[in-house]
């Protein structure tokens, strides 16, 4: 692990300064494995629970009715959920309002596609006349399918020819039969703690790196018997990405590593500064595809992705989120012309075919709202904007935590923001305490984002905050009042 290598700031995209990587992870680690557990006070997460007993009674009702007919009463994993999932109603800008009228900020945008701010209202129009000339969806070709292929080609440094799916996990399926049908080799490595959908394969190594398929229940092991884990970070270790190319070229070689370019998780655990070259230089190395999962990043880290701003060309590169500009079925994949070919070259030659479709993949709504989006992003400097937003709310973040001696952890890359309370993701496998540990951290987690939440501001899981365009410095500021009136009940 170095971050010694030099670092270059391209212009234009979000990330303006790099931060120092190895001493956040150290920093992380500490607090995720040596540390105890810093709760919200008793008294005053009972008085945030109140919150939602008086002013939340529309989303109590309604997600109780929901319990009845749908699994665990929500379908997202991201809604967080504690004390009981919010239904929202209303979307604009910076905010979210809940059935009951309460106004929230919002930092989990949807996961991560609105980096225009929610229901960007020239997108809409846009798609008000799409589906009233034509519907939402045909099945036939429409020219926006073009005009969308057109933009990202023109956009992402590495893309030659793009293909639109309907989701993230689909993409990454797609990239991965494609490295397999070009190469003709098996073995997928990725990093521990990566998330690349729910696709059988993929389900391993979430979350915590080294779990393995621990949280692959109903997939046979035959489905994830090729892909294999790397720690994040990990190249000339024993068991480190060299070692493991190394073995598997005794057992067929490798197909490709599929990695997020800012680290697993969006960052959650951040990436040195030269990790993506280095792995680039081993793939070429061993005649194996790099793997660029730019569902969260393409877009939102800059108009060329993270492999604009680190000057890494990956082979393929998975799309989602912000590729349908926030409207739904939002997926795809775009690299190398020869490799992209793998997806149409049973129809014309003779070649092996990758397998891909979707009745509803690349949808003229999807890909008109894609090609909208993107234009817009690329007309207001959206990225930058976001990213901006995302560096004031993070030293915000820090001077409150420096302010009241908490052993929290803020950083950045760009929109992308992370605030670790409790660090539950961060946690070692090797720690002895993990099992017993990890759900109680989790806890504090969905306590911290319930504060957050009765304090008028939406997380991702309580630990991390994408920005927006729409995010003024007015609304950070607000935030931030809001974030230190949480951070002070904390006990420490
Ligand atoms: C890095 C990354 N890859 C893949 C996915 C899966 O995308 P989708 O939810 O559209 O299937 C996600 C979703 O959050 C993601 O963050």
């Amino acid at each position: 692990m170095a971050d010694k290598a030099k670092i270059i700031i391209p212009e234009g995209y979000a990330i303006s300064y790099w931060p120092d990587s190895e001493s956040i992870l150290e920093r992380l680690h500490d607090l995720a494995n040596n540390r105890p557990m810093y709760p919200i006070r008793r008294e005053s997460m009972e008085e945030y629970l109140k919150y939602f007993e008086t002013k939340c009674a529309g989303s109590k009702k309604l997600t109780d009715d929901a319990k009845r007919f749908i699994p665990g009463g929500v379908q997202h994993n991201l809604a967080f959920n504690y004390p009981f999932p919010l239904a929202i109603t209303r979307a604009e800008g910076a905010y979210l309002w809940d059935v009951d009228g309460n106004r929230y900020i919002d930092f989990l945008q949807a996961g991560g596609p609105t980096l225009l701010g929610s229901n960007y209202k020239p997108v809409q129009e846009k798609i008000m006349d799409l589906i009233r000339e034509s519907g939402p969806v045909t099945g036939l070709f429409h020219e926006y399918e073009l005009k969308l292929a057109e933009l990202i080609v023109r956009l992402m440094p590495s893309v030659e020819m793009f293909r639109m799916l309907a989701s993230g996990s689909e993409g990454v399926m797609a990239a991965i039969r494609a490295a397999r049908t070009f190469t003709g080799k098996s073995k997928v490595i990725k990093v521990g703690g990566a998330y690349h959908g729910w696709s059988d394969q993929m389900v391993f190594g979430m979350r915590i790196p080294g779990i393995g398929p621990l949280e692959a229940h109903g997939i046979p092991a035959g489905c994830y018997a090729d892909t294999q884990e790397v720690f994040p970070n990990d190249i000339e270790g024993p068991n480190g990405l060299a070692a493991m190319f190394e073995r598997n070229e005794k057992e067929g070689g490798t197909a490709a590593v599929i990695l997020e370019p800012l680290g697993p998780e969006s960052g959650t655990r951040p990436v040195v500064y030269d990790y993506n070259k280095r792995v680039r230089e081993l793939c070429d190395g061993f005649g194996s595809l790099l793997i660029f999962d730019e569902v969260v990043t393409a877009f939102r880290v800059g108009l060329g992705g993270a492999q604009g701003f680190f000057g890494v060309k990956p082979d393929l590169t998975v799309f989602g989120k912000c590729v349908a500009g926030g409207y739904p079925a939002a997926g795809g994949v775009g690299g190398r012309r020869d490799v992209m070919e793998c997806f149409a070259a049973g129809i014309q030659g003779m070649k092996k075919r990758a397998m891909v479709g979707g009745t509803l993949s690349a949808n003229p709504l999807s890909c008109a709202a894609g090609y909208y989006a993107i234009k817009a992003m690329e007309d207001t400097n959206a990225p930058v904007v976001a990213g901006r937003a995302g560096d004031r709310l993070t030293r915000g973040l820090q001077e409150i935590i420096e302010r009241r001696g908490l052993p929290f952890v803020a950083f950045n890359h760009g929109s992308i923001c992370h605030l670790e309370t409790a660090a539950a993701m961060l946690m070692d496998i090797n720690n002895p305490k993990i099992f017993t540990e990890v759900t109680e951290r989790k806890h504090i987690m969905e306590e911290m984002g319930a504060a957050m939440m009765a304090e008028g501001i939406i997380s991702l899981a309580g630990s991390r905050l994408y920005t927006s365009m729409a995010d003024t410095d007015e609304v950070i500021d607000d935030a931030l009042e809001r974030f230190d009136r949480v951070l002070s009940c904390v006990e420490i």
